[in-house]
């Protein structure tokens, strides 16, 4: 897959832009706050229909404007084709494939497929189950429709389940019917996407600990699934919480609630592993969502690199570019402050580099 155009109309600090893209490797450079990021995620929307950083379209229009857009040309299978993302503040989104809009946003994921790597990949080691779920959905998606379409309705009926028991009160219980209704619909849903993680851990795991020993060495790493459902059968166990949800009005049972435990050796990468233990652990989640991706759709997705040299050491930096200078992947994005650093590194590889300056949302070619 390759990016040979972009061009952006009113999308966070950028007013309007267009850049063509010939080489495998893009060197975006430029001072912080410049808008180095923001083309990531640009390219990001039109993969993901929607941003790596905002949870709502809204709040990536320029300020003051009443839209914005993120327009790409991406070749795939030999084909070009043109992707197109508005989003307007009267409207709403709208995803155009070779100029038809899209009827569900939802059948795009995993068409053009893109992998980001970003400094706040380490929040996965870190903060709550939410985002370790969304990382294992999010790949899940985009190689699995079925996955993606149950995952969808489980969402919707723990939203409808959840709003009918914040609906009652201590003299008018919820519908006890329609409680039942829901139930049999998360049970449905649920026990798929549960037999579904369950079974991507295992294809995961051992890509992971690949990437993983490649970075940091021998130690053994593992993702261990943890779930309400092997707790206690499901339909026992939501019949068994019915009481406690009503009580505190929402879902306490099920798999919205699963996490996924970092482990190193036995312990918990959270407590034990050092800040470079960690960095490794979130790269080769990564790489191995990159791997497991291409090897899915049988080409590669983009890579986008967000600032990553900054904060890794020389021994991790220089197994990314040994990575890089066996083609092991196909186009990347890279962005870093320091344009020096970038230009020694992707300096000696044989592969065809742009550079561009970023500055204040105005992206200048330089030679390279
Ligand atoms: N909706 C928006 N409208 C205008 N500017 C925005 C908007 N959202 C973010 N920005 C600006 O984008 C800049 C950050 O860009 P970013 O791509 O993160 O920089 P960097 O080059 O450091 O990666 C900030 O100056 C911020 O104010
Ligand atoms: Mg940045």
């Amino acid at each position: 897959m390759f990016l040979k155009q972009l061009s952006v109309s009113n999308f966070k600090n950028y007013e309007s832009q267009k850049i063509e893209f010939d080489a495998q490797i893009i060197s975006l450079t430029g001072k912080n706050g410049m808008g180095k990021t923001n083309l990531l995620d640009a390219i990001y929307y039109l993969s993901f229909t929607r941003s790596a950083i905002n949870a709502s379209d809204q709040q990536n229009i320029r300020y003051g404007e009443p839209f914005f857009f993120t327009k790409g040309v991406i070749s795939r299978d030999g084909k070009a084709h043109k992707l197109q993302c508005t989003y307007e503040v009267s409207s709403g989104k709208t995803f155009l494939v070779d100029n038809k809009p899209l009827e569900k946003l939802s059948l795009h994921i995993g068409e053009f497929p893109v992998v980001m790597l970003s400094p706040n990949d380490t929040d996965l080691v870190r903060e709550w189950s939410e985002l370790r779920r969304k990382f294992f959905d999010g790949l899940l998606c985009q190689i699995d429709r079925d996955y993606l379409n149950c995952l969808i309705r489980y969402n919707h009926y723990l939203k409808q389940r959840n709003a009918l028991l914040k609906a009652g009160s201590r003299d008018r219980l919820p519908d006890t019917h329609l409680l039942d209704q829901y139930d049999q619909e998360l049970l449905n849903n649920g026990k798929l996407l549960w037999s579904k993680r369950k079974e991507f851990l295992k294809s995961f795991s051992p890509v992971f600990l690949e990437r993983y020993q490649e970075l940091a060495g021998k130690e053994t790493v593992f993702i261990r699934y943890i779930t309400d459902y092997d707790k206690k059968d499901p339909e026992t166990g939501l019949k068994e919480s019915r009481q406690k949800d009503i009580l505190m009005q929402r879902t306490t049972f099920g798999v919205h609630r699963d996490d996924f435990e970092f482990l190193l050796g036995k312990n918990a990468l959270k407590k034990s592993g050092s800040q470079g233990q960690q960095k490794s652990f979130v790269i080769a989640l990564r790489l191995a969502q990159f791997e497991i991706v291409k090897m899915n759709k049988g080409f590669k997705p983009i890579l986008l690199l967000d600032d990553i040299f900054d904060k890794l050491d020389d021994a991790r930096i220089s197994h990314l570019t040994s990575m890089i200078s066996n083609r092991y992947f196909g186009q990347i994005f890279i962005t870093d402050a320091r344009p020096e650093r970038t230009s020694t590194l992707v300096g000696h590889l044989d592969e065809k580099v742009q550079i561009f300056n970023v500055e204040n949302g105005v992206v200048v070619p330089q030679p390279a």
